[in-house]
């Protein structure tokens, strides 16, 4: 089984995407041939700043790398290093109907969060396609709101096929049981764009004031909360702690006697908690940067072996060659 996905170096890591898609990605690393991209081309359709982008890039490597990424297992690498997936990006557009671009909701929501439209942004979809079908990959580990986006690929996939014959392989998304969507702090989808995130490497005070801030309603420590389930603090915790540990937290919470500023303490620590050990391994990455642009390096490499002959075989398909 061979199996893709992408995160772009849009911003700084959070929670959502942890849970949604780079811990799944992770686990599925012993699980088939895995190969994960730091998707820079995608960046670009809402990303200016060309330093920035560089930061991110990287910051999302070592990031993935202490989360537990093993490049011994899995290949990562950076999506610009395999300039491929713009040919086959261009291939596949001259199939694709508009109106499958006009029913995206990505590209509305992005405008409606203020970024701004440009064809690139319009066009996503079309290079998310080209990612996945340049890998023949079988599965696509993403969160749900990129599951439109997996059936656009299979759409376009299956119109080359059409026009020119056989080409392109199926694949399918794959999510994680239950851990779907992480909300953020408001209670809204958690997104670098919103506002929202709890970071995965954020600094130990900033996170905590973080946290401490999530609001509560108004009912005193004393009372009982029978619906404590649909309380954020705890919905965090279940992403985070042992299912014993949440279920206490929610039977403490459903007897009454318990306060909401001890539960956010009480998430702040096991937020801390669980990402302890990859702080230690993020913390000797970033002193061995070296290792991690080699990394990327034999990434794109072994990525492009992949790639360049299946780019070669949409080319014959099409008359290219
Ligand atoms: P953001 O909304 O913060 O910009 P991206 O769109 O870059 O995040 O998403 C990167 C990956 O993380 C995708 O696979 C996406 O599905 C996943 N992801 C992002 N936010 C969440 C969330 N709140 N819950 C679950 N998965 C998420
Ligand atoms: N569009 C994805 C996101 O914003 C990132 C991405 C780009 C991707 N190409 C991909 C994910 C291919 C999976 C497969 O999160």
């Amino acid at each position: 089984m061979r199996i893709l996905s992408g995160i772009q170096p849009s911003g700084i890591l959070h929670v959502g995407n942890y849970f949604g898609m780079m811990r799944p990605s992770i686990e599925l690393q012993d699980q088939g041939e895995a190969y994960y991209f730091i998707a820079d081309y995608h960046s670009m359709t809402s990303l200016y700043d060309a330093d920035l982008r560089r930061d991110y890039t990287r910051r999302v490597a070592v990031d993935f790398l202490a989360c537990g990424l093993n490049p011994e297992r899995a290949v990562l690498f950076k999506q610009s290093d395999v300039p491929e997936h713009v040919e086959l990006s261009w291939i596949l557009s001259s199939v694709c109907p508009m109106g499958l671009l006009e029913r995206c909701h990505s590209y509305k929501d992005k405008i409606a969060n203020g970024v701004s439209a440009s064809h690139g942004l319009f066009a996503y979809p079309v290079l998310m396609a080209a990612d996945i079908l340049i890998y023949d990959a079988d599965s696509v580990p993403v969160g749900s709101d990129q599951k439109q986006h997996v059936e656009v690929t299979r759409d376009l996939a299956q119109k080359f096929n059409q026009t020119y014959g056989e080409t392109f392989k199926l694949p399918e998304p794959r999510f994680r049981d239950g851990a779907e969507t992480v909300l953020g702090l408001d209670g809204q989808k958690m997104s670098k764009s919103y506002n929202n995130a709890v970071e995965i490497f954020g600094e130990e005070k900033a996170t905590r004031k973080r946290l401490m801030s999530i609001v509560m309603d108004s009912r005193t420590p004393d009372e009982p909360k029978p619906d404590a389930e649909k309380n954020l603090a705890i919905q965090l915790i279940k992403h985070i702690a042992p299912t014993e540990i949440y279920q206490d937290e929610v039977e403490k919470l459903k007897a009454g006697g318990y306060g909401y500023g001890n539960l956010k303490k009480r998430l702040f620590e096991l937020y801390w908690e669980y990402f302890r050990d990859a702080r230690a391994r993020r913390d000797e990455l970033m002193n061995n940067l070296d290792y991690v642009d080699q990394v990327l390096a034999n990434g794109a490499a072994k990525a492009r072996e992949i790639a360049r002959p299946v780019n070669q075989r949409a080319r014959r398909a099409c008359g290219l060659d």
